[in-house]
């Protein structure tokens, strides 16, 4: 062999083995939600701070939107690895066969954020999350959005006013109990296909955190929005478990640490991110704001209860007192 081959040869060798070596590893976090809500920005801080403490070894690929994949199929590619993360809705783990999830959809089951928090980042918090592992998935944090509120055409200031009414939810049992106990008609839609639904009259109303109502534009196709904040919402931060376990420790190590900023940053935006919106739904003039009274409130309280009671088996009794233990709330005291 010619001394000008072998060397052509060597060269080529060490440029691949360099482009190799700089070959980041791809994780792609696919949502289904805007850019610009608290789990679109934690995504895109994730993106940066991976970046960073990697230094560029990983490189993370944020699709928001439903732009990669919708509701029902986000789970199983990330399942299939067609994906590496996701933030699914925690209402949205029961068609995967993890229900216990839907423990945080009881309505008024939290009064606020700290005490969702001594779940959320407590014992009970990491038991949910190992519940994903035998899917193949491994939790890694949860992020907030916030408390959600009911919309419609029609003024909502008792729970009368949303019966016989249609309304979308997410694919929560509990959520859809939740709504029957007011006497309106569930209907589970995919996230992106709520405001076409709206619109078109498909269905009547709907409930949401501020930051996806004014994002998606659905003020913009809703005449009312009652502050009910009767229900919380949030996300498990979730990734394929044999993509994570197969990193090199060190990459692993910094995207843990890159989570644990990302969700230090995620939920002190939450609530910021869903004022923003409501200041702006307000400045929209399309949407009248009403903010119930004390009383009115706890009319829905009252009417909602019984979710309480009925459900209980749906995500474990004990799961449930454990929770209501921590936060201290009481459905037979209504
Ligand atoms: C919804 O479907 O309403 C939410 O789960 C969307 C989201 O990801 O916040």
């Amino acid at each position: 062999m010619k001394i000008r081959t072998v060397f052509i040869g060597l060269v080529a060798v060490t440029f691949s083995a360099i482009a190799l070596a700089q070959t980041p590893i791809v994780i792609k976090f696919s949502h289904v939600v805007a850019a610009d809500t608290p789990k679109g920005k934690g995504a895109e801080f994730f993106a940066k701070k991976a970046a960073e403490l990697t230094k560029g070894k990983a490189k993370v690929e944020v699709y928001p939107n439903s732009a990669l994949y919708k509701d029902k199929e986000e789970l199983e590619a990330l399942q299939l690895g067609a994906v590496q993360m996701l933030a699914p809705s925690l209402a949205k783990f029961g068609p995967l066969g993890v229900k216990e999830f839907e423990a945080f959809d009881f309505p008024y089951i939290f009064d606020d954020t700290a005490e969702l928090h001594r779940i959320t980042q407590g014992p009970i918090g990491a038991a949910l999350l190992a519940k994903l592992e035998p899917k193949g998935i491994k939790g890694l944090a949860y992020w907030d959005n916030g408390f959600k509120s009911f919309s419609a055409n029609t003024p909502i200031k008792t729970p009368a006013d949303l019966k016989g009414k249609k309304m979308r939810i997410q694919s929560s049992k509990v959520i859809e109990e939740q709504m029957r106990s007011l006497g309106s008609l569930p209907q589970v839609i995919g996230f992106g296909e709520v405001y076409q639904a709206l619109q078109t009259g498909v269905v009547d109303g709907t409930e949401n955190p501020l930051s996806n109502l004014y994002t998606q534009k659905m003020h913009e196709v809703q005449k009312h929005l009652t502050l009910t904040n009767h229900g919380y919402l949030g996300y498990a931060v979730i990734v394929n478990k044999k993509f994570w376990e197969g990193l090199p420790a060190d990459v692993r190590g910094q995207l843990e640490q890159a989570m644990k900023e990302s969700t230090v940053y995620a939920n002190k935006i939450a609530q910021e991110e869903n004022d923003i919106a409501l200041e702006g739904v307000k400045k929209s003039g399309k949407t009248t704001v009403y903010v119930p009274t004390k009383e009115e409130k706890l009319a829905f309280k009252k009417a909602m209860a019984p979710t309480h009671i009925k459900m209980a088996d749906r995500v474990g009794k004990d799961l449930l007192q454990s929770i209501y233990k921590e936060t201290g709330f009481d459905p037979a005291k209504l």
